[in-house]
């Protein structure tokens, strides 16, 4: 890696982990998209998809405590109502626009019920082109599902090699790669499977990353918290996932890792919230930045105030903001079941 590529990337990564700031994940896919837009009863056309995050990137105080935005490629290309690139309304914010770069997950053959996730074909050439149009980071979404007999080793492991290769190929183009390797909280797993499989699947990974030299100083991991299946008759409070989650993250990421910035996987906002602070509140301390990148967690009161009426857009914003606040106060330990309701 040249002087120059490495001193760009550590600049993003100063940039992506500052103190009390987390990540947007707004990069929901053309499906993924629709179905958020459809819970409110808006028809996921160009134009609603350019408003909505319109309204969400252009969030006045925004910059206080959102250090960067993972968008979908349409919306890289996108431009505003007035005909701005969206991408310079985060750029005027001083926030950091990062790509997500993965072309969703398929089935994998012989593993019945385990996916692999794909898009390394010429990703060198797509991602010179999302530099050009001003992404600085990008995104990587491998999917681990728990249930009878999976995940299976062969599963792991070609997750975890797709995701050290699309670092790589990143790192050399200059974009800081966002490494999320997802364990799904679908299932009626118990917080003790969930560690289990979470420990074995950042395991690989890091070796994996390893294996093709991707420098982990410049990188961010994004991994779920160690929670209990959505179906667990045993719920876990934060204090217990925070616990489990650091046990596990020590075992397995290299201190080298500056940032490690969670999805919300499904969670609620405050409970999203309440992990994370509880994250940050650990006795020991850790040697990683803890922070959020969080989709759902920092957009669902959003989607509900909007409702796709313009004349709503001010109250939307407000949601963001105080969903983002309350989220850096979190990253900080500063966060209290009080500030829900001010
Ligand atoms: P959630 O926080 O909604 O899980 O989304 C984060 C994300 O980017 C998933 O890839």
């Amino acid at each position: 890696m040249s002087i120059l590529t490495t001193q760009a990337l550590a600049k993003t990564v100063a940039e992506l982990t500052a103190p009390g700031k987390g990540i947007l994940a707004a990069d929901e896919s053309a499906g993924t998209i629709e179905k958020r837009l459809k819970t409110v009863n808006v028809a996921s056309s160009e134009g609603a998809r350019r408003d909505y995050r319109e309204l969400l990137f252009s969030t006045p105080g925004l910059d206080g405590f959102i250090s960067g935005v993972i968008l979908f490629e349409e919306t890289l290309k996108q431009k505003s109502v007035a005909g701005v690139p969206l991408v310079k309304l985060l750029q005027a914010q001083g926030i950091v626009p990062g790509i997500k770069v993965d072309m969703g997950t398929v089935l994998m053959p012989n593993f019945p019920g385990e996916t692999v996730t794909q898009g390394l074909d010429g990703l060198a050439r797509r991602l010179s082109e999302y530099k050009q149009l001003g992404a600085r980071f990008a995104k990587w979404r491998a999917v681990i599902h728990i249930g009878a007999g999976i995940p299976t080793p062969s599963a792991i492991a070609a997750n975890a090699h797709a995701l050290a290769r699309y670092a790589a190929i990143c790192q050399e183009q200059e974009l800081v790669p966002i490494v999320e390797p997802e364990v799904l909280m679908d299932g009626d797993h118990t917080l003790a499977a969930s560690a289990r499989v979470t420990e074995e699947v950042l395991h690989a990974v890091f070796h994996a990353l390893h294996r093709q030299r991707v420098a982990l100083e410049h990188m961010i991991l994004k991994p779920n918290m160690v929670e209990p299946g959505r179906a667990c008759p045993e719920p876990a409070t934060p204090q217990q996932v925070a616990q489990a989650t650091l046990i596990c993250l020590r075992r397995t990421v290299p201190a080298a890792v500056p940032g490690i910035n969670f999805l919300s996987g499904g969670q609620s906002e405050a409970t999203a919230t309440a992990n994370l602070h509880a994250l940050n509140t650990a006795v020991e301390k850790q040697p990683w930045v803890l922070s959020f990148s969080y989709g759902r967690a920092l957009q669902a009161s959003v989607l509900q105030a909007w409702r796709g009426e313009a004349a709503n857009k001010s109250i939307a914003q407000q949601g963001l903001y105080k969903r983002a606040r309350l989220n850096s106060a979190a990253a900080q330990g500063k966060y209290t079941a009080v500030m829900e309701n001010e």
